[in-house]
């Protein structure tokens, strides 16, 4: 809203501060419009910074009120200091080290931006990561400038009887009059202004206990809604898991006396792991059978250990500068990945990743919004909190584990720990670590982090049966991206093996070509060949096993090749992609077919054979049957075609053929669907979950059919459900068809649910997400609902992003007029919270694949909200470089 062409900071101009500050003693009095915040900094020049005689002290500040500024105790005057709109100077400070003490004010009611310190629900709480610590009080808010922060709250009893703040408490008491009180808090650890956080409201407590293994006792707390504390069990379950999961698999123990986690109901995104005090979205805490889906517990799971494991990989050692956001954000999520699939099955758990991998990074690296993990140049940083730096960046750390193997990783984690505990360091020191502790040279596997687009593996396989020797040509593609037309080759680690007449892998010598592992081959260059010896039938290769890098590969692979690996490749994650790419192929053969039914029922009939094998097979757990299960989405396939798309067409192609292997599966469906009923006790563990996941994946497919019979048992299915896994998988089903039973189950959820602000999200997005055409109409109507509350990001999400990044076909309808509501949208919500309108604009991320009529609409959406005459800088950015 400041300025129209922002100037884009770039990881070039990086210099070290030129000053530092040492301790922060923070004062911060709640109250709901008038928040007084007296911060007093102890600051030093840098002696790493070529500081001169003259060198201002620039601290940022924003949306501050200034009351009054004093240096080493003595009140200081204009021009000694000048203020604006993004912070503080302080033209000619002392060359001796001097304590600076600022009073301002705030208006936590006000902000809607969520990010400082905000009102949710009557809570009291704080979002400072990336810059929102200037909007507190006035600091060097940048991550490496660490500190040691002592923080007294003070509010009224009666609204915030429970105050907390980062690290341990030191005291607490009532102040005359009775009716305020304080407590003071000291985190001993230095820290980076974005874990800054504070929490005054009255909440509940859900309390236990941890002991790390070197005799540490850990107060542990979660904070919730009153009457809600039941429902944080999961949650603290998981905590306990998580903690004792970092000790054994990295050697991590915890550091503080307590860690405390609070729910929140409104905030910007999943949740952040300020020191000892971790703040969440209320939905990633609160659990219970009937409230919550078993992808909302495995979410919690995943969230609560992602953000205790940045206690390490985040906090202990930060980042230099948010370009290295990839440095915690890629390394956690690579290990909260890494904890879920030792939770759970790691097949199911790699088959989801990847799953997501491709439905949200791919595209954004195929688009206008593509850049590196890490990336050179940013307008507004929280736009760059992306699937690129958090998934693909998870990959990349995952590759140098493929690479080194476990133990050899292990090591360069270790020296990590070692060498920067308590440093703010950049994606250069944690690779560093791995080439010492390992010898391998890294240098050009660095590319990972420069170059954005997803490398694209061409294959060829060739097999000589005289010399019984096979050769593999692999040809390396890189599409340029926005500022990289040319790029260098990639290094992938291709873990692979060739599938002899019996299904069973090869015994063969790789005679020609780099092995880095045991069938780990590395494709290095434009074009890398390999040959194999020992080839004594037709090869059928299986590349990429279990997924090793995030590429695409292509190879000439037959129909009766797939339904080959879906019956025997020893590696299940190919068994799986087997099985999807065989789907989305005979869908997309659809699209161009002379004679469409004919060449559906055919490709259908012997997938469904091929399917049916694999859910008779009783070394399959259910969660990895379900999978199987889970045709590719309409979104799946409308990337795989990539260009031209037209939404329409595909969803009526992904119809025919669901229906068409529902038809022919008709049996074996029953029979799944009867076997796996419910009657055991729910429980949230992988096994029951997995029975969950695969009757529901049984009763989607039956749907697609259609008929009375199918559309009953759908309602009995929601009439009869004894957990929100059940009802909500019907829900989301019944709203999306025109069965008799659907205004009923609606109207039914609805008087159920309406007091409950979470559960009703989902009630909300069950209707977003239906592809019946009065859908746009529903979601304009349900926008006036006395529920849905547009300050409320999770409300957004729930409702507008349900529309436009989960139902392909009524977004992305002929007329334009799902842009138009879109864009129409992102601008009223721009105007309260900027961080989230810009992530709604992700929607149109894949608009240039489009058929051309739709691309245009897109286009126009797009050039109105440009034009718009105050727009945020967050939107500015993504609109530019989406129109660019
Ligand atoms: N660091 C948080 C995480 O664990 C994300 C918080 C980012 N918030 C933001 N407004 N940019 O992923
Ligand atoms: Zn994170």
């Amino acid at each position: 809203m400041k300025s129209e062409h922002p100037k884009p900071v770039l990881l070039a101009d990086y210099r070290p501060p030129e000053y530092l500050i040492d301790t922060v003693d923070l004062d911060i009095a709640l109250d709901p419009i008038k928040t007084r915040v007296v911060s007093k900094l102890s600051i030093r020049r840098n002696p790493q910074s070529k500081i001169t005689g003259k060198t201002p002290l620039k601290l940022d500040g924003e949306l501050l009120e200034l009351e009054s500024i004093s240096l080493n105790g003595k009140k200081l005057r204009r021009p000694a200091y000048t203020v604006s709109e993004t912070g503080l100077t302080i033209p000619a400070p002392p060359k001796e080290p001097f304590t600076l003490e600022v009073t301002t004010f705030v208006n936590p009611e006000a902000n809607t931006a969520l990010q400082g310190i905000y009102l949710s629900r009557g809570v009291y709480c704080s979002q400072c990561e990336a810059q929102g610590f200037r909007r507190i009080t006035y600091f060097l808010d940048r991550p490496d400038v660490l500190a040691r922060y002592t923080v007294r709250l003070e509010a009224d009893i009666a609204m915030a009887p429970v105050l907390l703040a980062n690290g341990n408490p030191i005291a607490r008491g009532t102040l005359a009059g009775r009716k305020r009180h304080y407590a003071v808090w000291h985190d001993p650890h230095p820290k980076p202004s974005y874990l800054f956080a504070i929490v005054g409201g009255d909440l509940a407590l859900l309390a236990s206990m941890f002991t790390t293994r070197s005799g540490r006792k850990v107060d542990l707390g979660i904070y919730v809604e009153h009457g809600k504390e039941a429902r944080a069990h999961w949650a603290m379950d998981s905590l306990k898991r998580a903690m004792r999961w970092d000790e054994t698999r990295f050697g991590r123990e915890y550091d503080l006396d307590v860690f405390n986690i609070v729910a929140v109901s409104d905030f910007n995104m999943g949740a952040m792991e300020n020191k000892g005090l971790n703040i969440f979205n209320d939905r990633l805490i609160l659990a219970s059978p009937e409230t919550a889906t078993d992808a909302n517990y495995e979410s919690i799971e995943s969230v609560v250990a992602h953000e205790y494991f940045h206690n390490w990989t985040g906090n202990r050692i930060t980042c230099r500068d948010w370009f290295q956001l990839c440095l915690k954000e890629g390394l956690t999520v690579y290990r909260d990945q890494e904890f879920s699939a030792e939770s759970r099955s790691r097949t199911v758990q790699r088959i989801t990743d990847v799953r997501q991998l491709r439905a949200l990074q791919f595209p954004e690296d195929q688009g206008p919004l593509a850049h590196p993990v890490r990336p050179e140049s940013y307008i507004e940083i929280n736009n760059f909190y992306t699937p690129t730096v958090y998934e693909k960046g998870a990959e990349v750390v995952r590759m140098i584990e493929t690479i080194l193997g476990r133990e050899k990783f292990r090591a360069g984690m270790d020296l990590y720990f070692d060498r920067h505990d308590g440093q703010a360091v950049t994606i250069e020191d944690f690779v560093a670590c791995f080439a010492d502790a390992s010898g391998v040279d890294f240098t050009e596997f660095m590319r990972w982090y420069t170059q954005s687009g997803t490398p694209e593996l061409v294959c060829d396989l060739t097999f000589d049966r005289r010399r019984k020797a096979a050769e593999l040509t692999v040809h390396q593609t890189l599409k340029p991206s926005p500022g990289k037309a040319k790029k260098q080759p990639q290094f992938v680690p291709l873990a692979m093996a060739l599938l002899g007449e019996n299904g069973k892998e090869m015994d063969i010598a790789v005679e020609e070509g780099k092995e880095i592992r045991p069938g780990v081959l590395a494709v290095t260059h434009h074009t890398t060949k390999f040959r194999f010896g020992n080839v004594t039938s037709r090869p059928i290769p299986s590349l990429l096993r279990n997924f090793s890098a995030p590429v695409n590969v292509t190879i000439a692979l037959s129909d009766d090749d797939l339904a080959f690996m879906m019956h025997h490749d020893s590696d299940l994650f190919n068994r799986w992609q087997a099985s999807n790419k065989y789907a989305s192929r005979s869908i997309l053969a659809h699209l161009d077919a002379k004679r469409p039914k004919t060449l559906i029922a055919s490709k259908a009939s012997k997938f469904a054979a091929a399917l049916e094998h694999a859910l008779h097979d009783s070394t399959l757990d259910d969660a990895y049957k379900a999978e199987l299960l889970k045709l590719p989405a309409v979104a799946d396939v409308a990337r795989e075609k990539a260009v031209r798309v037209d939404h329409a067409a595909i969803f009526e192609a992904h119809r025919a053929f669901s229906c068409a292997v529902a038809e022919k599966l008709a049996d074996t469906l029953d029979e799944v669907y009867a076997h796996t009923s419910n009657g055991v006790k729910f429980s949230p563990n992988a096994k029951s979950a997995g029975r969950r996941a695969l009757r529901n994946a049984a009763l989607t497919l039956m749907t697609m059919r259609g008929t009375g019979d199918d559309y009953a048992r759908l309602e009995a299915h929601y009439r009869q459900a004894s957990n929100m896994t059940d009802a909500a998988h019907a829900l989301v089903l019944i709203a999306g068809v025109d069965s008799p039973a659907r205004d009923d189950v609606l109207q039914d959820f609805f008087e159920r649910w309406k007091d409950d602000h979470l559960v009703i999200d989902m009630w909300f997005a069950a209707q977003a997400q239906s592809p019946r055409t009065e859908t746009l109409d529903e979601v304009k109507a349900l926008c006036a609902h006395p529920l849905f509350k547009i300050t409320t990001p999770n409300k957004v999400r729930a409702l507008i992003g349900a529309f436009a990044m989960a139902n392909p076909l009524q977004f992305n309808r002929a007329d334009g007029a799902g842009y138009d509501f879109l864009a129409e949208k992102v601008l009223e919500i721009d105007a309260l919270n900027p961080q989230v309108a810009a992530r709604m604009l992700g929607a149109f991320r894949s608009y240039r694949s489009l058929e051309p009529k739709r691309k245009g609409r897109a286009k126009s959406a797009l050039k109105r909200a440009a034009m718009a005459t105050r727009l945020s800088r967050d939107c500015r950015e993504i609109v530019s470089r989406m129109l660019e």
